[in-house]
């Protein structure tokens, strides 16, 4: 896969903005959202007949319907999340949201955690719209996280243990288990902590 990740200007980020704002056909404030403004850099990723896929980061709107995706699947089904507890935690102070949007709709979201572990970023949750899936909008998400904070060394994930789809993807893409928390959030699930070196940069 090429992904393409470049830091544009003010006036190129701009024109991209009002471009998502427009395909996306609905309401959005001039402005970020408050707490996402040192986003600077826009990703796109040509994806053919689904057209480009472009990473922008969280909009009205956008929280809401992230908790839907991730309360309406697994693994956050069987560990009990409801929506309100999704929705609470896609909007907690510290935490950044991004939106995946393509072919003029949102195909998945990725929230980070800036200084998540150890003072490294965390990517707290991902997923994409169940429509969505296989199709390399996840793995397009997880780069742009890997290059979202420049002076990164490493940067963190966990996975259930029930979740073995996902756990050979993290590991296709660099990730290695560092650690395993037992029984961290329900009893006979364990989350396992896997970590990517980004080098020095
Ligand atoms: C995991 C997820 C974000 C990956 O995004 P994606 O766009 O589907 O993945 P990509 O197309 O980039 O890569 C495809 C790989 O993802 C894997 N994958 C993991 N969970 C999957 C799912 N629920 N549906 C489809 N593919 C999934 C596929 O097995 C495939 O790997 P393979 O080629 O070895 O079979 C996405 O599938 C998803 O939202 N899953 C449900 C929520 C989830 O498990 N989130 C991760 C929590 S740690």
């Amino acid at each position: 896969m090429v992904v393409g990740l470049k830091a544009r200007s003010l006036q190129s980020i701009t024109r991209t903005c009002l471009w998502s704002q427009e395909s996306r056909n609905i309401s959005v404030p001039p402005e970020p959202l408050a707490g996402l403004t040192r986003f600077d850099m826009m990703k796109r990723v040509d994806r053919g007949p689904e057209g480009t896929l472009t990473i922008d980061p969280a909009r009205p709107g956008d929280a809401e319907w992230s908790a839907r995706v991730m309360a309406g699947a697994d693994p956050w089904i069987t560990l009990g999340r409801t929506y309100e507890v999704c929705l609470s935690r896609l909007t907690r102070p510290g935490s950044d949201l991004y939106i995946a949007i393509r072919g003029g709709g949102r195909a998945g979201f990725i929230l980070m955690d800036r200084f998540g572990v150890a003072g490294s970023p965390y990517i707290a949750a991902v997923a994409c719209a169940a429509e969505a899936r296989g199709q390399g909008v996840g793995s397009a998400m997880i780069e742009f996280a890997e290059r979202l904070y420049p002076d990164a060394r490493f940067i963190f994930l966990c996975v259930s243990s029930f979740n073995g789809k996902a756990r050979r993807l993290y590991e296709r893409l660099g990730y290695k288990l560092v650690g395993t928390l037992k029984d961290y959030i329900i009893n006979g699930v364990d989350e396992h902590l896997m970590m990517k070196p980004l080098g020095d940069r």
